[in-house]
């Protein structure tokens, strides 16, 4: 959403969102574009990604794609490479690709255990740091990671997941002080049951989970993409200029909210 105090923030600035083609990436990506960035999207499919670049365009931004996965490291370099080349500089990275299905831990291969971490936890590292290259030298840059808030208290089922987020906070933390003099900030973004058809179709599948998920939110409902957008595009901005290693947890309260003793909610 853009109005009088945030058009403009993005102006003449370039970013780059992984899993931009839908959910929470595209959203990100247009709010970005809205408020007058240049946003290229990246992702496997091509279709939906270039489906965020023309609802970008519409919105009077210049916007691109590239189809790529976060999980190949030489592919992703060329790809962040690639994207400043053409446009000219990076200011933003939104790490928001990932991979998620619930599964009980002592169920989980092997090979799914792989997929998410090569996904969530290898895909942000290898964007971050071919990103980095280009932000450290201009000494200037945002970097947001998309986690959520089972990466510090854990959930049943999601394992993988919450080691993979749970790594992408240390992750943030971490290079949050080792770039900071160099004026590239990184933060993470944590948001709670978000309306999109990825998580809905992976996490609250049945009408009894999708109520009993919305039970657990003492806000009582589910946020949208385009309101997490709104609290990244914050933490992109210039406003955030001093927020740095820090995590927004958009959530409605859900985490902290656990009934465990009766409800005293009015
Ligand atoms: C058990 C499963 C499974 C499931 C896949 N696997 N789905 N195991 N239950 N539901 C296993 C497979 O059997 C296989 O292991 C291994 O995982 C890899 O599966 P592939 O399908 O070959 O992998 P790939 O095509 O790379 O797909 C990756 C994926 C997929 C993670 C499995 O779901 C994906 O790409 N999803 C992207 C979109 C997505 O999930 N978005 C939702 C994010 S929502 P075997 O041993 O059989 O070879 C989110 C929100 C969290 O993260 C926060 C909420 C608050």
């Amino acid at each position: 959403m853009t109005d009088a105090r945030t058009e403009g923030d993005f102006a003449g600035k370039v970013a780059l969102v992984t899993g931009g083609g839908s959910g929470i990436g595209r959203a990100i990506a247009l709010d970005y574009a809205a408020k007058g960035g240049t946003v290229v999207v990246l992702g496997r499919r091509p279709e939906p990604l270039e489906e965020t670049a023309r609802l970008a365009e519409k919105l009077g931004a210049v916007a691109d794609f590239v189809s790529c996965d976060v999980r190949d490291a030489d592919a992703v370099t060329a790809a962040v490479d690639a994207a400043v080349e053409r446009h000219g500089r990076l200011d933003a990275l939104v790490n928001n690709a990932a991979g998620n299905f619930t599964v009980p831990g002592k169920d989980l291969s092997p090979n799914g255990w792989r997929a998410v971490i090569d996904i969530v936890l290898n895909g942000t590292f290898f964007c971050t740091r071919a990103a980095a290259q280009h932000m450290l030298a201009a000494g200037a840059g945002a970097i947001l990671n998309v986690i959520a808030t089972y990466a510090w208290h854990g959930h049943p089922g999601t394992v993988h997941s919450a080691a993979a987020k749970g790594g992408v906070l240390a992750m943030t933390r971490t290079l949050a002080v080792e770039w900071a003099a160099s004026g590239v900030r990184v933060n993470c973004i944590a948001p709670g049951p978000t309306e999109t058809e990825g998580a809905g179709a992976a996490l609250w599948a049945s009408e009894q989970d999708r109520r009993r998920v919305l039970g657990s939110v003492p806000a009582n409902r589910f946020t949208s993409p385009e309101e997490v957008a709104e609290s990244a595009s914050f933490l992109l901005s210039e406003r955030a200029r001093y927020i740095t290693g820090e995590v927004l947890t958009v959530d409605g309260g859900q985490w902290l909210g656990k009934q465990i003793y009766g409800d005293s909610r009015s």
